[in-house]
C-alpha cells in the first residue's frame, strides 16, 4: 500500500534544517556538492545522540556484542571477494533528448511506453550496468595496482577481521560485532533531501551463529530493531516491515526485512535486517586463503558461522526523526494571546539541546547570577542552552523550533523575594504540555537525567 506523499510538509522541514542549522548542502557557497550533506551546530548533536544510543543499546548493554571502527579505504580483493567489484551496481539509462543519467526504475510509462521523467523523452538508451563504487588510488602512482575503494557498506571490514576479533575478544557464538561509520555509493540519482546520498553513514551489526540459528535470529533481530525505532520517538503506526520477496533478496540470503518509515515522500526504507548465511565469511575464507571457521569445543567440529545483519542508516534515521517531530500548533505569547508555533517533538532522548536556561530579565544581576550556576550545574550532564535576550515567550518559541525539551525560568521567587519558601526553586516548563513546575534547583540535575536517559 502507498502512503500518501506531503511536499509541502517537506519543503517545511528542509527549510527549518537550514534556518536552525541541522542540515546544510555540502559545499554550498561553491553551488553545492550534490548527494553530499553537512551536518551543523543542531544536526550534529542528533545525529551522535541517535549512535550513542545504538550504541548503548547494541553494545554497551549486551554482553554479547562487541565494537570495532575499520578502515573507509578497502583493499580491492576485499570487495573482489565480496562480489562488489563484480556486481554492486544500479540498471541505469540515459534520456537523449535532457541528457540525464536515470536508474531504469525511475522512467514512467505511458500508454504502455517508457518515458524520461524529467522532460517525456522517449529517445532512451539501452539499460548498462553502473557500478556505484567510488574508486580511488592509494599512493603517488595511479597505476592499476594501486587502486582502492571507498567501503559501500561498514560490513566487510566486520567480516575480515572476524577472526582477529574472535580470538581477542573470547566470544563463543552466536555474538555480534558492530561498527558505525562512513559508506560511499555513487549513486545515479541522489534525491529526496539526505535519503539518498552518495556520502552517508551506517549503524551495523552481523551477528554470527550456528547455522540452525539463523531463521530465529532473523526474527528476533528484527523485533529489537522494531523495539528500537519505537525508543527513539518513531511511532510503530508509521513503521512497517517488508518481507523482501524471493526474486528480489540476494541469492545467498535465507530471508530479508526492510524496516520502513512514512517519510512526508512515501513509505521508504530505515534498514535492513537480513539473513546473510555463511555467505561473505565463505567467500573471505576461499579468496584470502586464511581459515574463518569457528572451533565448536562442545562438538569438537569446525565450521563457518551464519550471519543475521541489521543495517541501519544514521542519516535516513534523523530524516526520519525530524520528520516524525516537525508540528505545527498554537501557544500563548507573552500577552496570553494564542499565536502559531513551530515545535519539534523530539524524544528528549533524542534531542540536540536538553534544557534550556532563562533568566527572566537580562538586567538583574542576582536572576543572571543564579541561571549561570544553572547552567554549570547541568552541563556536564546535558546540552544547555543559556539565553537571555528577548522577552519569555519569544525565547520558548525559539527553543521549541529546535526540539529543546526541557526550560528552566529564573525568576524573583527563585531569589526568594516574594515567598522565602520559594528561594532557590525555578519554573521547569515542559515543550509538549507547555506546563511549568516548581522544582528546587538542587533536584534538577537528577529531575533531567531522569527524562532524558
Ligand atoms: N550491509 C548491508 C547494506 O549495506 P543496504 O540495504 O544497502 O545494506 C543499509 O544499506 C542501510 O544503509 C539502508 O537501509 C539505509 O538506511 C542506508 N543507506 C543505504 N544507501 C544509502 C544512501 N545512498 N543514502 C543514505 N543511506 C543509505
Amino acid at each position: 500500500m502507498s502512503t500518501p506523499t506531503d511536499t509541502q510538509r517537506m519543503e517545511k522541514i528542509v527549510s527549518l534544517c537550514k534556518r536552525r542549522g541541522f542540515i546544510f548542502q555540502s559545499s554550498e557557497i561553491y553551488g553545492g556538492l550534490n548527494g553530499a550533506w553537512d551536518y551543523g551546530p543542531l544536526g550534529v548533536e542528533l545525529k551522535r545522540n541517535l549512535k550513542n544510543y545504538w550504541w548503548r543499546v547494541m553494545v554497551h548493554e549486551r554482553d554479547d556484542v562487541v565494537g570495532m571502527d575499520g578502515a573507509i579505504l578497502t583493499h580491492p580483493a576485499v570487495l573482489k571477494a565480496s562480489g562488489h567489484v563484480e556486481g554492486f551496481s544500479d540498471p541505469m539509462i540515459d534520456c537523449r533528448t535532457c541528457k540525464a543519467h536515470l536508474r531504469a526504475d525511475q522512467l514512467v510509462e505511458k500508454k504502455g511506453v517508457k518515458q524520461c521523467p524529467n522532460c517525456g523523452g522517449k529517445d532512451l538508451t539501452e539499460t548498462r550496468q553502473f557500478n556505484l563504487m567510488f574508486e580511488t588510488h592509494v599512493g603517488a602512482a595511479a597505476e592499476e595496482s594501486s587502486i582502492a575503494y571507498l567501503r559501500p557498506e561498514t560490513a566487510q571490514s566486520i567480516f575480515v577481521q572476524f577472526k582477529n576479533i574472535l580470538e581477542v575478544s573470547r566470544k563463543k557464538l552466536p555474538f555480534g560485532i558492530a561498527q558505525i561509520g562512513k559508506a560511499f555509493r555513487n549513486e545515479i540519482n541522489p534525491r529526496n533531501f539526505t535519503f539518498r546520498s552518495r556520502e552517508f553513514e551506517q549503524m551495523e551489526l552481523e551477528y554470527f551463529c550456528r547455522p540452525e540459528q539463523g531463521m530465529e535470529l532473523l526474527e528476533y533481530w528484527k523485533e529489537e530493531r522494531l523495539k528500537f525505532y519505537e525508543n527513539i520517538g518513531l511511532p510503530s503506526s508509521k513503521l512497517h516491515v517488508l518481507t523482501v520477496p524471493d526474486e528480489e533478496r540476494a541469492f545467498y540470503s535465507k530471508g530479508t526485512y526492510d524496516i520502513e518509515y512514512e517519510f512526508p515522500f512515501g513509505r521508504q526504507e530505515l534498514e535492513g535486517v537480513a539473513y546473510r548465511t555463511d555467505y561473505d565469511l565463505s567467500q573471505h575464507h576461499k579468496a584470502s586463503g586464511k581459515s574463518l571457521e569457528y572451533f565448536d569445543e562442545e562438538t569438537k567440529q569446525k565450521f563457518i558461522p551464519h550471519v543475521v545483519e541489521p543495517s541501519a542508516g544514521v542519516d535516513r534515521t534523523v530524516l526520519a526523526m525530524i520528520s516524525e517531530a516537525y508540528a505545527e500548533d498554537q501557544a500563548p505569547n507573552d500577552k496570553g494571546e494564542m499565536e502559531s508555533r513551530i515545535v519539534l517533538r523530539f524524544h528528549p532522548r533524542m534531542a540536540p539541546i536538553k534544557c534550556a536556561v532563562f533568566p527572566l530579565l537580562k538586567n538583574k544581576e542576582p536572576l543572571v547570577v543564579k541561571a549561570k550556576e544553572i547552567v554549570a550545574l547541568l552541563c556536564p550532564d546535558m546540552t544547555v542552552f543559556y539565553d537571555e535576550s528577548g522577552a519569555i515567550g519569544r525565547r520558548y518559541r525559539r527553543q521549541d523550533e529546535i526540539g529543546t525539551p526541557f526550560g528552566v525560568t529564573i525568576d524573583f521567587e527563585t531569589l526568594g523575594e516574594k515567598d522565602p519558601a520559594l528561594r532557590d526553586t525555578v519554573t521547569l516548563r515542559d515543550r509538549d504540555s507547555m506546563k511549568q513546575e516548581r522544582v528546587a534547583i538542587q533536584d534538577l540535575p537528577a529531575i533531567l537525567r531522569e527524562r532524558i536517559r
